[in-house]
């Protein structure tokens, strides 16, 4: 019943050209589509998902991006049609729906967890069958709530804090392209969902990483911030979000998480100081995306500030000699840090927007060739390593992921 003929159309129809061509091509907006071609051969439709759960918020999220930048009325007909799909069919994969509300007490254990490794990589199991249209219809989590639909905020929050803002921002950025006002009220919804946790054991402030109150973490509270900015743009109370966006990156900055290298390690210790774990690319990124938007809003110049502090601290320590952004994990990352490095190339692209630097532009441009020219098969699909060669096996995660160099470059063509 699923594989109507709807779905099929949920892919850009580009003939498949053949690889000789594609390498000649030096258009951002040519490789990008050729890239966005691929990417939909990911994409389960009746699931809404192209792979694992807050990874595929990123994928929609990159589909927004290019187009933003990309005017091709076929690319804008298929984008609109892809995220209507996954508004619809999304939330009968969420494990754990509405586990922010307060007065939910017994939980049954869903399935899906996240954690750390011994060797600080985050990795997230999944539920037996998740992600198949099989699991959408044994998902009694989700049919137990009758009223689960689409654009309920409660279809969309899982108890982990960054999945839900990862779906916040990837509605907010369907807003932008669509201007469908449900997309800004789930994004919204999602945020107000979140914003009834904090704050944490920490400094009076912050939002913890999940439900269990035990790591407060780099990336729930970039999160936090940046999608409080992006509303204050976007929604009809832009200065309840504006506070909320001050109050976040002001917490943040006292908080410790930025290290004396203007890096930002992946959380705090339990006594609420810098745990030293990873410096990951999308946590130098996240931020700068939020500083761009709170900066439109609230344009003070601090923010600015803190924004090119940050980013050159990245861009001088965690990119190769090539100018070639890699992640301490290299090649062998999993299926969560496989995402990290396009969310990064997101972050600066949006930067540049506000702040615009010649160095931004060189490393977008930089690694948009190279994930171009090294790191891209026959079928133009992308691995995770940017730098090359091409690594087996490529998949909607590191492909999306890579695309984001891609679409930045767009934005910064004719620089
Ligand atoms: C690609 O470019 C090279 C060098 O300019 C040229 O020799 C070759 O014919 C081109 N290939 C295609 C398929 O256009
Ligand atoms: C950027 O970082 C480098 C290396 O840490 C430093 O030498 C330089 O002064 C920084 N530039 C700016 C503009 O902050
Ligand atoms: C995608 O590929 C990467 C790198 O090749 C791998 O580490 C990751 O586990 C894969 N992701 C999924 C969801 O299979």
């Amino acid at each position: 019943m699923y594989l109507s003929r709807s779905f099929l159309t949920l892919i850009l129809p580009l003939a498949a050209l053949p690889n000789a061509y594609a390498q000649n091509i030096t258009d951002p907006i040519g490789r990008a589509e050729l890239a966005m071609s691929a990417l939909q051969k990911f994409y389960n439709a009746p699931t809404g998902m192209w792979t694992g759960w807050w990874n595929s918020a990123n994928v929609m999220t990159v589909i927004a991006n290019l187009a933003k930048v990309d005017p091709n009325p076929q690319l804008q007909d298929l984008a609109a049609r892809i995220f209507a799909n996954t508004a619809a069919m999304g939330p009968a994969q969420n494990f754990d729906p509405g586990a922010e509300e307060p007065f939910k007490k017994r939980r049954i254990a869903s399935g899906y967890t996240k954690g750390i490794d011994e060797n600080g990589i985050p990795f997230t199991t999944y539920p037996k069958g998740w992600g198949t249209p099989e699991y959408a219809a044994k998902n009694k989590k989700f049919k137990s709530r009758q009223d689960a639909p689409a654009y309920d905020p409660h279809s969309w929050l899982d108890g982990f804090y960054d999945d839900d803002l990862w779906w916040a921002l990837a509605f907010l950025a369907a807003y932008d392209v669509t201007k469908k006002v449900e997309y800004l009220n789930l994004g919204e919804g999602i945020f107000n969902g979140v914003a009834r946790v904090w704050p944490s054991n920490c400094g009076n402030g912050g939002i913890y990483w999940s439900k269990d109150k035990k790591y407060v973490n780099a990336i729930a509270n970039e999160l936090f911030f940046s999608t409080a900015a992006h509303l204050a743009n976007r929604a009809s109370d832009p200065n309840k979000y504006a506070d909320w966006a001050v109050k976040s990156i002001d917490w943040f900055v006292a908080s410790g998480m930025i290290n004396k290298d203007g890096l930002i390690n992946d959380g705090l210790k339990d006594d609420c100081t810098n745990n030293g774990l990873q410096t990951w690319s999308y946590n130098q990124g996240v931020i700068l995306g939020g500083l761009a938007e709170l900066y439109k809003v609230r344009p003070a110049v601090a923010y600015k500030d803190l924004a090119a502090r940050l980013a050159n601290a990245s861009l001088t320590t965690i990119f190769d000699k090539n100018n070639i952004l890699q992640d301490p994990c290299g090649p062998t990352c999993g299926g969560d840090a496989s995402q990290f490095k396009g969310i990064y190339m997101r972050g600066l692209q949006a930067l540049h927007e506000v702040a615009p630097d010649p160095t931004y532009v060189a490393a977008i441009k930089a690694n948009a060739d190279s994930v171009w020219n090294n790191d891209r098969d026959k079928a133009n699909l992308l691995s995770i390593q940017w730098a090359g060669p091409f690594i087996d096996v490529a998949n909607a995660t590191t492909h999306s992921s890579a695309m984001e160099a891609l679409v930045a470059a767009i934005a910064v063509k004719d620089e």
